[in-house]
């Protein structure tokens, strides 16, 4: 079968990956956590039209529809960064896929059609690249598998080592994605991210999204990383949040979501305190993220609600999927202007077969 269509979603990070200690390869300063998410993600269809004597062509195919989304505009570095990263799947897969009984091959010459989309609004400025390269690192594996896909999606459902080495291959294309493999909660530490078993008692969680601008970023996460390492409050951040990642992993294995409340509270404030103290400081906040943020700290505080900002001027609010639809209202209520997406906790990455 040469079209070959995977997704994966988006995931939302508890505690914070920010600054690298080799930016060519995405490894982290410090360890995180997140939560995986479900509906926010991105679908990638890869089409291979063998032929031709010249090397393999890929092609990004603008303006396409995948599983009813379409596509949003991809730069030509864009487009570059994309199949390099092709590249590095077909380099680096194939010895670990012959390891697991699996016959790799490489399409040499042709054309590989590219399509993606995400589930989300092009405009509503949600980072869609862990998400992304995710989708493509697991679609550019199954067209290496693509003579044997049933066994190949076997080995992906039940051999760590295929997850671990896809979320491998995945994070040096965009770090953050290498945790959208599993789900619902992902720890990622150095070169390996794997999952981390929740108690019974932990709520199914929501994850509201509050979106606040729908402008591009000014400051890019790539530069967000760098800034950071200026900041006079990067003194003892790594240890900070490796600490808080070790406490929240043992809050999920507990059930204690009151703790995961605080933690989360206190790594988002700590990551956006290093964007507004690094030498050239920036900020992501809007006005309205901080009257967001000002209306929800009691909440908070009563650990009715778990909430986190990324590298932009967007709210999450995570809260028992049970109690969405109230905190829906409420938020709607406080603030009637703002759009929010809604999405629950999600298992990771898959490929469709059909
Ligand atoms: O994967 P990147 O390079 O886009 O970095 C993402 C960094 C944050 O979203 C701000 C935090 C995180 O851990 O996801």
């Amino acid at each position: 079968m040469n079209r070959i269509v995977a997704q994966a979603p988006s995931n939302i990070a508890i505690i914070k990956y920010m600054g690298k200690v080799d930016s060519q390869k995405n490894l982290p300063a410090n360890p995180s956590l997140s939560m995986t998410l479900n509906r926010l993600r991105t679908e990638v269809e890869l089409n291979w039209v063998p032929g031709g004597e010249k090397a393999l062509q890929v092609q990004w195919i603008h303006d396409a529809v995948v599983a009813g989304f379409r596509s949003p505009s991809l730069s030509d570095a864009g487009i570059a960064k994309v199949s390099r990263h092709i590249e590095r799947v077909f380099e680096e897969l194939p010895v670990l896929l012959r390891s697991l009984g699996l016959s790799p091959s490489i399409p040499r010459g042709g054309i590989l059609e590219i399509r993606s989309a995400n589930t989300f609004p092009e405009a509503a400025g949600i980072a869609s690249s862990a998400s992304s390269f995710a989708a493509l690192t697991l679609a550019a594996a199954a067209v290496l598998c693509r003579e044997s896909l049933v066994s190949f999606l076997k080995a992906f459902e039940q051999d760590v080592r295929l997850k671990q080495s896809l979320s491998g291959i995945s994070r040096q294309g965009s770090g953050s994605s290498c945790r959208s493999f599993d789900g619902p909660w992902v720890k990622w530490e150095g070169d390996q991210a794997y999952p981390v078993t929740p108690s019974l008692r932990m709520p199914e969680l929501s994850d509201l999204v509050v979106l606040v601008g729908k402008g591009a970023k000014e400051v890019s996460s790539s530069e967000a990383h760098q800034r950071v390492l200026s900041s006079p409050l990067w003194r003892g951040r790594v240890e900070r949040a490796s600490r808080r990642v070790q406490d929240a992993e043992e809050a999920i294995a507990l059930g204690e979501w009151k703790s995961l409340v605080q933690w989360a509270w206190q790594d988002f404030w700590e990551m956006h305190s290093l964007f507004h103290t690094a030498q050239k400081n920036f900020t992501y906040w809007l006005p309205e993220s901080v009257a967001i943020l000002k209306w929800i700290q009691p909440f908070v505080e009563k650990g009715e609600c778990l909430v986190t900002m990324d590298a932009g001027p967007h709210v999450h609010i995570l809260v028992s999927q049970e109690r969405s639809a109230y905190w829906l209202h409420k938020i709607r209520d406080t603030f009637p202007g703002l759009e929010i997406l809604e999405d629950t906790q999600g298992k990771g990455a898959s490929l469709c077969l059909n």
